[in-house]
């Protein structure tokens, strides 16, 4: 079994101007998609052994890439596998006993979002090693789902960052517009 604390946790999320990853019906717009952005996530979700994502975002984004996901959920007490898809409870058990049921070592996550499982590495007993906070400028979701529950409640994503602990690297252009800046626990 791993030690949680050599796991490696990064998350990826694109947000709007108003720190936002999806509109006010739920959904991702189209608005939010880029070509350089959506390699540089499908990069970090490679590099992963798995990733891990909301019971949401699941059912919202098809499997193409036929990747091993931990989803989190509250519909099940114990860990359920199902071919690549983990089915996870961590109200009712750890992380390693979830990553336990995949068939290999699991020593690295990406995390895919949405925003109530950002809020859990954030500040939770297993956080993240890196946070990609991904921009697309000149978009604004207005009453849409905030990159962390704080957003919904008028706080900005770097303040939040910030207060949780971690420190921001340099910004990173990855196409006109659309930049990325990686924040890391501070030292
Ligand atoms: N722009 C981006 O970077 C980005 C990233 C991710 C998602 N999105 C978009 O955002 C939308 C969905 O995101 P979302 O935030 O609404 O939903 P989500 O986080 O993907 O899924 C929410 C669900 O996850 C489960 N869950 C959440 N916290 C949990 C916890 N602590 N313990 C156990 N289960 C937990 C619950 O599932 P159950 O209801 O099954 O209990 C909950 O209903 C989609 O449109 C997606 O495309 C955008």
């Amino acid at each position: 079994m791993f030690q949680r604390d050599k796991l490696r946790i990064e998350g990826y999320a694109v947000v709007s101007d108003d720190d936002c990853i999806a509109n006010a019906d739920g959904n991702m717009p189209d608005s939010l998609k880029n070509d350089a952005e959506w390699k540089f996530f499908q990069a970090g979700l490679d590099a992963a052994d798995v990733s891990v994502l909301g019971r949401r975002s699941h059912d919202a984004t098809p499997n193409h890439a036929t990747r091993k996901r931990l989803i989190l959920t509250r519909s099940v007490r114990d860990v359920v596998r199902d071919g690549l898809i983990v089915l996870w409870n961590p109200q009712t058990c750890g992380i390693l006993s979830a990553l336990d049921a995949f068939d290999m070592p699991v020593s690295h996550l990406a995390v895919a979002g949405g925003r109530d499982i950002f809020d859990f590495f954030l500040t939770g007993e297993v956080r993240f090693t890196a946070f990609h906070l991904s921009r697309v400028r000149g978009v604004t979701l207005r009453g849409g789902t905030g990159v962390f529950s704080g957003v919904n409640r008028g706080q900005a994503a770097e303040a939040i960052l910030e207060d949780a602990g971690y420190q921001p690297g340099p910004l990173r252009v990855l196409d006109e517009g659309v930049d990325v800046v990686s924040w890391t626990p501070a030292t």
